[in-house]
């Protein structure tokens, strides 16, 4: 059955509408016995009604469970029934198996849900994974464009199909949650995250809050704080990271961000409260500290003004490991992590792996009166609310109706718009010479050259099938690279030559019309990709240089924030920055050969020397190479395929 359904996948792989018979693998299990009457099980009763009901059944151990969450990786059906495991997650670039297909997920979350359905009360666990850009942990997935691109389309309702399109992909691997949208206010671009950030403008990052209601369904009113997710082909939601991770020193990752009241509530935190207006389910707490105060122990901001001021409903949940990383070194008092966290708020805890410690440690720490039940039972009443919220206990099991979204041509044509919407042209001609865009499809010759013009995994970023990305094309039979694109678009009758690192001599014997370089950043995320020079890795700067003294160039930047450029740009006749655009490089040369116009604008200052950092728009001695804002603009010069623009 699995092999003809697969195969049959493939031949439909290019079409969303068609529809699959779900197989019913796995939906076996039901819960037994009395419970099946139990007023928690009526779908009728009010939500209230239900999570008081189960509560009361609950001993401690079983509550204790449900704010427990596990990596996957060697977690056994005995782990999650001795322990009542409440949730599951996959960490970065954790996947079933090496290459996993669609049903090798759904048939992961099903083993697992089938495990938590067998518990003496039945309570489905919920998945979680961080699909951040697009479902991205899942080969051949559609890969959209990191935040730091999206911020620049200025586009919130691109940005909500982004989001429905990705809780679809989500659900179809049957997984009912996902860590985002990272909210952060990246202030500083030496931090390795500024490409999980819209901008460093909060009134922007606010705005691209609309993706909660892509990924969790559109709401009708303001749901002040009460979860909200509306059906099986929508995802729980989290906002991250609660509060001030993108205002870190010198952008030093999981660090301390210093503010002032107004700093931190004129900046910081205004996203939080558009995320509540729009039933955000999930909140999760950051790694670094406000102004000392590890947030992960903050029980003034988590409690008193996320819980309690604003009302907050759903549940707040520890990143990786953020209970140890309360303590230096990490993990050197873990009793105290425990106590720390739940008594500041933190509802679920991302242990990953040692289950016990915190298990034991908390069960311990209640017995001993140093953790009232009543925290206990707030915690549990907030991960329940989400899961009846979600559905989870009328639907715990999934089925493969969903297979052939994950990267169907729809949602490769949606990243496809957004790439073209989130290109900054920054440079367009020598002074005193005519632009150099839209290009023509025309030339007789054309060369592609750089490390970055035939690379997929370049193209996507960190948190892509790895949590630190990948390099090259061969793991995913889907995606376009901006050469393969580049050679979709010129005519037939151009010849088009490719170079990695071309050297300075390649250029005597070849009369090409132009170059278009490809080059920028190589993958990174948390932590790795922190950065004080903001250089671009060797050999970028010397293509750069060598195809641009010899030859017209259109340098093509790939980076997950600004770098420093100022040095090349005189040789450059234009400059193109186009973030992490994702897995549909088609995108790219549909604006450079003038099928679309270039539209974005800079969501970001781009600095001249990285000693000028933290620098932002409105701050005093504002001296930036191209200011917040900036992005030239061109007409398209062709009459586009409508068809394109579904
Ligand atoms: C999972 O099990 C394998 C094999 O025993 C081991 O090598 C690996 O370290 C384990 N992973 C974790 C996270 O415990
Ligand atoms: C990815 O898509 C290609 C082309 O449809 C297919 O051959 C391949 O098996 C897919 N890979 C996975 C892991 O689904
Ligand atoms: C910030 O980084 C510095 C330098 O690495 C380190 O000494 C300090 O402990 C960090 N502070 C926090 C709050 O993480
Ligand atoms: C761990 O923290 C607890 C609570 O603050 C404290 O009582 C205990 O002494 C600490 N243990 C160690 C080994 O520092
Ligand atoms: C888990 O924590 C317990 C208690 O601190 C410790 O004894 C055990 O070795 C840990 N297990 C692993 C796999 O780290
Ligand atoms: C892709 O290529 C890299 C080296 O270029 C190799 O390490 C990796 O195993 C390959 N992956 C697949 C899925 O073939
Ligand atoms: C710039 O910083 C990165 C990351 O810290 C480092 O790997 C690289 O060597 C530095 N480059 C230069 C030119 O100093």
């Amino acid at each position: 059955m699995g092999r003809t359904l697969l195969s049959l996948v493939g031949l439909l792989f290019l079409s969303c509408h068609a529809s699959i018979t779900g197989a019913k693998k796995g939906v076996t299990v039901e819960a037994k016995g009395a419970k099946l009457h139990a007023k928690y099980r009526d779908p009728k009763q009010p939500i209230d009604v239900r999570i008081q009901d189960l509560l009361g059944k609950m001993t401690l151990e079983e509550k204790v469970g449900q704010m427990a969450q596990l990596e996957r990786q060697n977690l056994t059906a005995d782990i999650i029934k001795n322990y009542f495991i409440g949730s599951i997650l996959s960490g970065g670039g954790s996947s079933p198996k090496k290459n996993a297909n669609v049903e090798d997920w759904v048939d992961m979350v099903n083993n697992f849900q089938n495990a938590a359905l067998l518990t003496r009360l039945g309570i489905p666990m919920i998945y979680g994974i961080d699909a951040v850009h697009g479902h991205n942990n899942v080969v051949n997935a559609t890969i959209f464009p990191h935040n730091v691109g999206l911020g620049v389309t200025r586009d919130p309702l691109l940005v909500k199909k982004i989001g429905a399109a990705t809780a679809l992909e989500v659900r179809a691997t049957g997984i009912p949650y996902a860590f985002a949208p990272c909210i952060a206010i990246c202030r500083d671009p030496r931090w390795g995250r500024c490409y999980e950030s819209y901008s460093e403008d909060h009134v922007i990052v606010q705005e691209m809050t609309q993706i909660i209601e892509g990924l969790q369904g559109e709401v009708k009113t303001d749901m002040k704080g009460m979860p909200y997710v509306l059906g099986k082909k929508k995802v729980a939601a989290c906002a991250k990271h609660y509060v001030g991770d993108g205002g870190t020193v010198k952008g030093i990752n999981e660090n301390n961000t210093i503010v002032d009241q107004a700093g931190l509530f004129g900046t910081h935190m205004p996203a939080y409260l558009n995320s509540l207006a729009k039933g955000v389910a999930t909140i999760m707490a950051s790694y670094s500290s406000i102004n000392g105060v590890k947030m992960h122990a903050n029980r003034d901001l988590l409690t008193g003004f996320l819980k309690e001021k604003l009302g907050f409903k759903g549940f707040i949940i520890s990143d990786w490991e953020g209970i140890d990383r309360i303590t230096y070194p990490p993990h050197s008092n873990y009793t105290y992590s425990i106590q720390a966290s739940i008594l500041a708020g933190v509802d679920m805890v991302m242990i990953p792996y040692n289950y016990t410690e915190f298990i034991n440690g908390l069960i311990d720490l209640v017995k001993k009166n140093v953790i009232p039940m009543s925290r206990i039972d707030d915690a549990v009443t907030r991960i329940l609310r989400v899961k009846f919220a979600t559905g989870l206990f009328e639907n715990p099991l999934v089925d493969y109706s969903l297979i052939n979204k994950v990267g169907c041509m729809k949602h490769r044509t949606l990243a496809r718009e957004a790439v073209r919407k989130s290109l900054v042209l920054l440079k367009n001609g020598k002074p005193g010479k005519p632009p150099v865009l839209p290009l023509p499809k025309n030339a007789n010759k054309i060369l592609v050259a750089g490390t970055h013009s035939h690379n997929l995994g370049y193209q996507c970023g960190g948190w892509t099938i790895e949590w630190q990305g990948v390099s090259g094309n061969n793991w995913t039979a889907a995606g376009t690279t901006i050469l393969n694109a580049i050679k979709a678009t010129v005519d037939k009758s151009t010849q088009v030559t490719y170079r990695k690192n071309p050297g300075k001599n390649f250029f005597k014997k070849n009369n090409f019309d132009y170059a278009i370089v490809v080059v920028g950043e190589v993958p990174y995320a948390e932590t790795r990709g922190d950065s004080q020079n903001l250089t671009i890795p060797d050999p970028g700067p010397n293509i750069i240089q060598n195809a641009c003294k010899a030859i017209k160039c259109v340098v093509v930047l790939i980076s997950g924030r600004p770098v420093v450029i100022e040095p090349y740009l005189d040789t450059m006749d234009a400059l193109v920055a186009a973030w992490l655009p994702g897995s549909e490089g088609q995108g790219v040369s549909d604006v450079l050969f003038g099928d679309y116009g270039f539209t974005g604008k800079l969501a970001r200052t781009w600095f001249k020397r990285p000693d000028q950092l933290p620098m932002n728009h409105g701050d005093p001695n504002y001296d930036p190479l191209f200011p917040f804002g900036f992005g030239l603009e061109t007409k398209p010069t062709t009459q586009h395929n409508k068809r394109i623009e579904l």
